[in-house]
């Protein structure tokens, strides 16, 4: 005999009058005088199952022993269910199984925690993740990140790509993180990297002729831990040859079209906005500009050319700017939320955060008494400010005010309390990054999005002048409301380019050999040009998902002190093991 005729979420009215057999976990009890109504669940769905005494006396007797969570299998009659008693959220709703037969497959203790409750407490749902994931929410954004994974693979196969796995144990890529390391017992004393990204193999794939590869691959990157950030992390990882940026963007959005087809049943429209990375920073102070908030950055230092307020002044004579952000509605702010806004802007380098509120029509600020009424005249044209509005100045460098206002700007969204259209998706390609950023921590040039990304044709001149800052990069982010979820570039596929880049981000001709010998020689052999960007796959299908966190679609996550709390991982090593691998620790776990 099957285990089952159907899943709990089959059964309808046209079914009444059959006999059915299901299997799954006892959801919630009602005892109504000896009558026992329990909803049995499966992965499929919930259907109603009625032990009746007066009919079945012995199976509805051990009905009475069932607790939450039990396993069980159950016999019966499909009937209607009472006049009224339907329920219409649930698919089964209009029937119930009579129940002649019970068979207990499992007991089940006592629960840690209620499954058909919001529990606050994350860490208790990861100690117990296996039951977490019974829950229907949770078990819906697996079921969702495999129909994404899916549909990623079959529009790239249907295109011509191969997915070919690279290795795990491998050498180090510099994507910008720490790197996991991994020793080696057959070669003490070294080690193996676990992937930041498989950038290198993907682009080595290019040199071996593959022309189109993707791979949905596993990347491990040791940095501080946030809602969307996982140590481990997966990516939809694709390289092409003989490709243009253009080519990359029409195959992504294609993609994006039915992904979000299959997922969600909407259709998307393409071609999605670009915005320059400069044009990004300048009204969104962000290199992923959430758009789906209207109010923009604007620059208003024209308007306080001459003006006399020493911390305008001061801005605009060391060659900085002032903008300002209308944070419509945001009057009410209180006094304690235009500190707590000051503080983070002061946290991100500002010296303040000037204000003013329109209220009870007129302007409540510190500043404005230093402003001549030509110059209010035109910041209120400007801004188009009106009774209600709280208005946000910086006044600093270029990076520092666009960093500062932009997060001001996601922040006055929260205060305001503005919710969004859950079926509001506005995609953005965010081009042209810079190619170097100077690091004045570490005294150098840093790669802004890799060393493997190539200078824009047109910027070349700007290399060979050592105008570091201004060359711009052949690369692109894609963003969804606000969410970097993926990113790439065209690559340098000549060993001389690419050794300048490496030589510029001061990599020595020695290291340079020892480190990326292996590219810089599959580039004198003859590697095509190529481009490729990866996605980040958690992220799209926490957005997709509605999720708050990239923990809610990964089935084992890491919590935020990087700790797999059901198995209990990472553990102290024996002393035997480390012993193999040659390796002793300076910690005592
Ligand atoms: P990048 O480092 O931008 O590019 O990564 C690509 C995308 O991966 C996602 N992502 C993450 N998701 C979860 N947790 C993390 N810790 C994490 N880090 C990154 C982001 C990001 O946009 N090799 C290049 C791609 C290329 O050039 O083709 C790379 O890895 O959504
Ligand atoms: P102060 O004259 O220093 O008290 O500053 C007057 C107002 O300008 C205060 O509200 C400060 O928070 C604000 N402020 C000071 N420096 C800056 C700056 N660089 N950018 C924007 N606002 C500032």
């Amino acid at each position: 005999m099957n285990f089952r005729s159907s899943h709990c979420g089959a059964l309808r009215a046209k079914d009444i009058g059959q006999r059915a057999t299901l299997a799954g976990w006892v959801g919630s009890r009602r005892d109504h005088g000896g009558v026992l109504f329990v909803d049995l669940r499966d992965r499929e769905g919930i259907t109603q199952v009625v032990f009746r005494p007066e009919k079945h006396a012995a199976t509805a007797g051990v009905a009475q022993t069932l607790r939450d969570e039990d396993v069980i299998q159950i016999s019966g009659t499909i009937a209607k269910r009472l006049e009224g008693t339907e329920n219409s959220k649930l698919s089964t709703g209009e029937i119930e199984i009579v129940a002649d037969d019970l068979q207990i497959l499992n007991k089940a203790d006592v629960l840690p925690f209620p499954l058909d409750e919001q529990i606050a407490n994350e860490d208790l749902r990861l100690t117990h993740r296996y039951l977490d994931l019974r829950r229907p929410g949770m078990a819906a954004n697996l079921r969702l990140r495999h129909r994404v994974v899916k549909t990623v693979r079959d529009i790239l196969d249907a295109d011509g790509f191969w997915e070919i796995e690279t290795p795990i144990l491998s050498k180090s890529t510099p994507e910008g993180a720490r790197d996991f390391l991994v020793p080696s017992r057959l070669n003490p004393g070294n080690f193996y990297a676990l992937p930041q990204a498989p950038q290198q193999y993907k682009q080595l794939l290019m040199a071996a002729g593959v022309e189109k590869y993707f791979q949905i691959a596993r990347c491990f990157r040791d940095e501080d831990l946030r809602a969307d950030r996982q140590p481990e992390f997966t990516q939809a990882d694709i390289e092409m040859s003989f490709v243009t940026a253009e080519d990359l963007f029409a195959l992504i959005e294609k993609m994006f079209v039915a992904v979000f087809r299959a997922a969600h049943g909407v259709e998307i429209s393409t071609p999605f906005p670009r915005l320059t990375h400069r044009e990004a920073m300048d009204r969104f102070g962000s290199d992923k500009p959430d758009t789906r908030w209207a109010q923009e950055i604007v620059d208003v230092g024209d308007i306080f050319a001459g003006t006399e307020f020493k911390v305008f002044r001061g801005a605009l004579d060391s060659g900085g700017v002032v903008r300002a952000l209308n944070a419509k509605g945001l009057a009410k702010i209180t006094t304690g939320q235009i500190e707590e806004l000051t503080e983070m802007a002061k946290q991100f380098g500002a010296k303040g955060l000037a204000f003013i509120k329109c209220e009870n029509g007129e302007w409540k600020s510190p500043i404005v008494k230093f402003f001549t009424d030509a110059e209010k005249a035109a910041l209120q044209e400007r801004l188009k400010m009106e009774e209600g509005d709280l208005v946000l100045f910086g006044a600093d460098k270029w990076e520092i005010v666009c960093e500062v206002l932009g997060r001001v700007r996601l922040r006055a969204v929260e205060l305001i309390g503005l919710t969004h259209d859950p079926k509001r998706l506005d995609f953005l390609w965010v081009v042209d990054f810079p190619l170097l950023a100077w690091s004045d921590e570490e005294q150098k040039w840093n790669a802004v999005h890799h060393p493997f990304t190539r200078p824009k044709a047109e910027d070349l001149p700007l290399l060979e002048a050592k105008k570091y800052a201004e060359v711009r990069a052949e690369a692109y982010d894609i963003v969804l409301n606000g969410v970097e979820i993926g990113g790439g570039s065209i690559r340098i596929h000549e060993a001389d380019l690419q050794s300048i880049m490496f030589s510029i981000l001061g990599i020595s001709e020695e290291e340079q050999t020892s480190m990326f010998g292996h590219l810089l020689k599959a580039f004198k052999f003859g590697t095509p040009p190529h481009g490729g960007i990866a996605l980040g796959l958690d992220r799209l299908v926490m957005l997709l998902a509605g999720a708050e966190s990239i923990r809610d679609v990964i089935a084992f996550p890491k919590n935020n002190r990087g700790i797999e709390l059901m198995t209990g991982s990472p553990s102290p090593a024996d002393f035997k093991q480390l012993r193999e691998l040659s390796i002793s620790s300076t910690k005592k776990a």
